[in-house]
């Protein structure tokens, strides 16, 4: 089993590398399951075929599965609400409104995220998880927050234990055990971390040749590497190739290119090595398409 994930700023190209690798995969006989977590998500159009939260079939041994925002705080809210609700009322004086108020808190959707890829993993059902991730910015951060989260549930339980004897005076209703929730979120938070630190977790990161795409694919290779994630290549997508064309803006944008590939070749050549994607004329729809494209990514798993 291997988790294949798509790092990069919007636009750059990793939902069609992440759907392109796969259908090759699939295609190679594996059981594939290709999940987007990108809010305003494109997978449906890119394969034409209309996905929801569920995995469903897309042709073969391919699966697909799109989670929107709204899928992933509803099953947020199936997952976690209820522990949360527990945890909570039991420190303070609220109701189970505050399901809603921590599901909108910033973050919640990405540790959703690796919940569920954890989740698919554990069932052992497929042989490839192909993750197309959101966007860079928000999706970095947020897994920072899950670092945070991991250091801070052990304050927590502490604390809990050192408030637990008043607590029990003052609690009128019976429910679970917080401590215990507490410490299954600890476990689970362990086994997230460990999972994205595993060799099993590989991550692409996919960028363009442009000022933007070199500044981002520095901070996200220095951010994965905080949480010891694997960067296997730095796709580097959508290049102007000089001899494509003649015309002056394609020359002048090719130069550019040029230079931000020798750029980005020089930083992340040797470690981890990078593969050119240029920019092709047409559109990269449907599953031919797809595997037609995956050609480029030989290089890839
Ligand atoms: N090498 C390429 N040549 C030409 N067009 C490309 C290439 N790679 C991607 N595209 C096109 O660029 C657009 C953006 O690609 P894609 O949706 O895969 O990017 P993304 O990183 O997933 O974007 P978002 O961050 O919005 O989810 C799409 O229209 C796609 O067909
Ligand atoms: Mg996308």
């Amino acid at each position: 089993m291997r988790i294949i994930s798509f790092w990069g700023k919007g636009g750059v190209g990793k939902t069609t590398c992440s759907a392109s690798l796969a259908v090759r995969l699939a295609k190679g006989g594996h059981k594939v399951l290709l999940v987007t977590s990108d809010p305003t998500p494109s997978l449906s159009d890119i394969l034409g075929v209309e996905l929801g939260p569920d995995p469903r079939v897309v042709s073969g041994s391919l699966y697909a599965a799109e989670l929107d925002e709204d899928a992933v705080v509803e099953r947020w809210k199936r997952r976690f609400g209820k522990e949360v609700y527990d945890v909570v009322s039991s420190f303070l004086p609220v109701g189970e409104e505050v399901i809603d108020y921590i599901a909108g808190a910033p973050g919640i959707g990405f540790e959703f995220m690796l919940w569920y890829i954890l989740d698919k993993k554990s069932t052992g059902e497929y042989d490839f998880i192909v993750w197309d991730t959101a966007p860079a910015g928000g999706a970095l951060s947020l897994v920072k927050l899950e670092e945070q989260l991991y250091s801070h549930l052990g304050d927590a339980a502490a604390m809990y234990l050192r408030v637990k004897s008043t607590l029990d005076k003052i609690r009128r209703k019976e429910r679970a055990d917080p401590l215990k929730l507490i410490s299954s979120w600890r476990k689970l938070a362990e086994d997230v971390l460990g999972m994205l630190a595993s060799p099993e977790f590989e991550a692409y990161i996919v960028t363009i040749p442009e000022w933007l795409g070199y500044t981002q694919a520095k901070r996200i290779m220095q951010e994965l590497a905080a949480f010891s994630i694997r960067v296997r290549k730095v796709i580097v997508n959508q290049v102007f190739q000089r001899e494509a064309c003649s015309c002056k803006p394609w020359v002048r944008k090719s130069e550019v290119h040029a230079r931000y590939l020798e750029l980005l070749e020089r930083e992340f050549g040797k470690s981890p090595g990078i593969i050119v994607i240029p920019m092709l004329p047409e559109d990269i729809q449907g599953e031919e398409k797809l595997l037609e494209f995956s050609e480029y990514l030989k290089g890839v798993s």
